[in-house]
């Protein structure tokens, strides 16, 4: 394989381009049904929701709105403290608005809580969570997150919006990195 090409840096490939759009369908199917009737305002998380965020947007048949916030979360490292500062907020008043927040990750889900909260405070008709992936410890959360496309064990993953060190997140699959990658 030609070393530019990053997909050689995964070890394991966990999903797949195909796994993850098949996947994506079932989702938007899903959401379809539940919101018949209903306007829905997507609410991507940047930078990691990106590419779910357009993906999934495309499987609708319907019509759908889309906005962004982008949050930092202070924490040591990789961990997330759940104290989290907004550096970009909704262009949209979301009072009344049925709003769905779309996640690439949940791992401890401590930056997803505070922000149901902050959104539930704003006086919307409803909010709900669509993740791609979620990890084991974010079961734990008191946030119901209402639909999964898969979980997967307590590893780091890269690829499809996710990054190690802003890397990583164009790739067209999901996988696991080589050790090579971070030595
Ligand atoms: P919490 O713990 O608050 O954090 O649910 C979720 C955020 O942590 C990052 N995260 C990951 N990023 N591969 C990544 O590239 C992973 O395996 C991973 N696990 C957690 C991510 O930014 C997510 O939004
Ligand atoms: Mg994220």
């Amino acid at each position: 394989m030609d070393e530019s090409h990053i997909e050689g840096d995964l070890v394991d490939v966990l999903f797949t381009e195909k796994q993850i759009q098949e996947r994506l369908g079932e989702l938007a199917a899903a959401i379809e049904e539940d919101y018949a009737g209903k306007d829905i305002l997507l609410v991507g998380v940047l930078k990691g929701a990106v590419m779910v965020m357009a993906d999934l947007a495309r499987h609708f048949g319907r019509h759908v709105e889309m906005d962004w916030m982008a949050i930092s979360s202070y924490g040591s490292g990789t961990k997330s403290s759940g104290v989290v500062r907004i550096l970009k907020d909704l262009d949209t008043d979301i009072s009344d608005r049925h709003v769905l927040v779309v996640e690439d990750i949940i791992d401890t889900g401590l930056t997803l809580s505070w922000l149901i909260s902050n959104l539930n405070s704003r006086g919307p008709a409803s909010v709900e969570i669509c993740t791609l992936l979620r990890k084991p410890e974010a079961q734990q959360m008191t946030v119901d997150v209402k639909y999964v496309g898969y979980d997967i064990p307590n590893e780091f993953v890269v690829g499809y919006g996710l990054d190690f060190d802003e890397r990583y997140r164009n790739l067209r699959s999901i996988g696991t990195l080589a050790p090579h990658v971070y030595s």
